[in-house]
């Protein structure tokens, strides 16, 4: 009995708690502005296990690329959250003049990576969006340290 209730006990903590990792994309431009201005955004990723902590910042621009659908141009940044079932914007600056959900910027999941493209105004804007993934396994299963994620982000822009 005493071995069934532990059995239970465990199957449960296993079912119940997910992985769970935060990012924040933070594109800026040299004005600042929300209305998309003359200049384009650059961005960079932040890496956080905890969705209010401050993180480890990705140098700018890796991690990020450009490609053109429907003769608009999209800048796609990896979220580095390969293998995750669930990938959800926790939070983006309120009444944004530039940046709008499925409209210029989305979350597009490919094979298994998600990432993040902006297009129209959005690109020209600064925005910052706070991105919740959630995983079956650690993250730490799928990379050891920071060096390795970098290394994924060079590898994957090279593929571009
Ligand atoms: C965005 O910035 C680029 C680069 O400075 C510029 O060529 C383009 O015209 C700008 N786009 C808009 C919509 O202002």
């Amino acid at each position: 009995m005493i071995s069934r209730i532990l059995l239970l006990t465990v199957f449960l903590s296993c079912t119940v708690i997910a992985y769970h990792q935060y990012r924040e994309l933070k594109c800026s431009t040299p004005s600042n502005t929300i209305r998309g201005g003359p200049d384009r955004a650059e961005c960079h990723l932040v890496l956080k296990e905890e969705e209010l902590e401050t993180g480890r910042p990705v140098p700018t621009g890796l991690g990020c690329w450009t490609e053109e659908h429907d003769g608009q141009e999209r800048e796609y940044c990896d979220l580095v959250c390969p293998k995750s079932h669930t990938v959800f914007i926790s939070y983006i600056d309120q009444g944004h003049r530039a940046c709008f959900n499925f409209v210029t910027y989305q979350i597009e999941k490919r094979g298994e990576e998600s990432i993040l493209w902006r297009s129209g105004k959005c690109l020209n804007s600064t925005v910052n969006y706070r991105i919740g993934c959630k995983f079956d396994d650690p993250f730490d299963t799928q990379f050891k340290s920071d060096n390795e994620i970098f290394a994924h982000l060079r590898a994957r822009a090279r593929r571009v």
